[in-house]
């Protein structure tokens, strides 16, 4: 069967501070055609503030109880999640990944090479403990090395989510870094990017991700000090009204000027510290990595890239063009997507875990 996958319906879940969210497709690969999948659930679940901060879970078994109700679905056309097969990621904020070359042929190349190497840069302590895991890059232009992307995280947290996910009653088939979930959906697969780098901003509730994709992968990514909930906290804190009004006022305004300078004001003081910092980030990448290819496009996601007039404010800023992606693109499937734009765009990270649940390793993939 060619479209027997190892794990049968298995789903991406996104676990936020504030959100979690749940995408389910459906791979109808064929060997002719390439990996192509369908959509099949697609659903969120707020959570209340402090039962995860910062990407560490304070309240296991509150947050196992809102994976349990979003599982559940709100019944009508959401039914119940029967598979027990998962792919998580772990918070952006606890991870760590680099792009190492080792000077052996890819076929060589054993877990101990790759940990000696990683050994130089992973910045946690030994007394921490963490976890590694490695994806080698087969194209290459040298012979006698293999460039890998390696990524870490430390022991604490990880084990925190995996137990997370039993106490759930899931099973779970692999942990994502944020970034490469996000590379996955939002880097166009079957396409060869030649002299040129992306870049993905990612602007959530509570934090924003700049990642660099350049060379054939992700070179690169940091957090950014901005987000959808400071917005809206530093507008409630201008103007003293509630958090819901602030909310509102956010959505309704944006960055469009509109003689609305007040609330622009303060949206725009934000925003320029979000430029400052992406500048940086990108100057640091040019300078520190090699053979860096030229950024010429964004692509943003993530709820906060919906707030009006963002993408013409970066693109005038930065100088180079910003645009809010297309979450659905690496689906490779012509069936029409009912999900509206903006909400789609929030799911960029759990459409890249889908996207790796439902992989089918029998059939070649180009994504990450
Ligand atoms: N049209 C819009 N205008 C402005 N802000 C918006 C709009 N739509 C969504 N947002 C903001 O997007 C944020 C939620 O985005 P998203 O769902 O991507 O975050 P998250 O994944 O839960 O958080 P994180 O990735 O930071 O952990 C909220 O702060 C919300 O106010
Ligand atoms: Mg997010």
């Amino acid at each position: 069967m060619f479209n027997s996958v190892p794990f049968p319906e298995a789903f991406g879940l996104d676990i936020s501070d504030l959100s979690i969210k749940l995408v389910q497709l459906e791979n109808i690969s064929n060997l002719k055609g390439g990996p192509s999948f369908t959509l099949k659930s697609i659903r969120s679940i707020s959570l209340p503030l402090g039962l995860i901060i910062n990407g560490e879970i304070t309240q296991e078994a509150q947050v196992v109880h809102y994976i349990q109700k979003l599982l559940q679905g709100r019944g009508g056309k959401e039914k119940k999640i029967k598979s027990p097969w998962v792919v998580i990621n772990l918070p952006e904020t606890h991870t760590f990944i680099k792009l190492i070359v080792i000077n052996k042929n890819i076929g060589e190349i054993i877990q101990d090479d790759v940990e000696i190497e990683a050994q130089k840069y992973i910045p946690f302590t030994e007394k921490d403990g963490h976890y590694l895991d490695w994806e080698a890059i087969p194209a290459t232009d040298e012979p006698n090395k293999t460039k890998i992307i390696m990524a870490a995280a430390p022991k604490i947290i990880t084990d925190s989510y995996i137990n997370l996910i039993e106490k759930a009653g899931l099973n779970l088939i692999a942990i994502d870094i944020e970034s490469l979930s996000i590379a996955r959906a939002m880097v166009t697969a079957d396409k060869q990017y030649q002299n040129e780098a992306r870049a993905l901003l990612d602007i959530g509730g509570t934090k924003s991700n700049i990642i660099i994709y350049d060379n054939d992968t992700v070179q690169f990514s940091a957090i950014l000090p901005f987000s959808g909930e400071l917005l809206t906290t530093a507008i409630e804190q201008k103007f003293a009204v509630s958090h819901e009004r602030a909310e509102q006022a956010k959505y309704q305004y944006g960055l469009k000027y509109q003689n609305q300078t007040k609330i622009w004001m303060v949206i725009m003081e934000q925003t320029k510290k979000f430029i400052e910092q992406i500048q940086k980030d990108i100057y640091f990448y040019y300078s520190h990595f090699p053979k860096t290819n030229t950024i010429n496009h964004i692509t943003m996601c993530g709820g906060g890239s919906m707030l009006q007039d963002l993408d013409k404010v970066l693109t005038n800023e930065l100088k180079i063009e910003c645009k809010p992606g297309r979450v659905w693109k690496n689906l490779n499937s012509n069936r029409v997507i009912q999900v509206p734009y903006e909400e789609s765009i929030k799911y960029a990270t759990a459409i890249g875990l889908a996207l790796r649940a439902a992989d089918n390793p029998f059939i070649k993939n180009d994504s990450i």
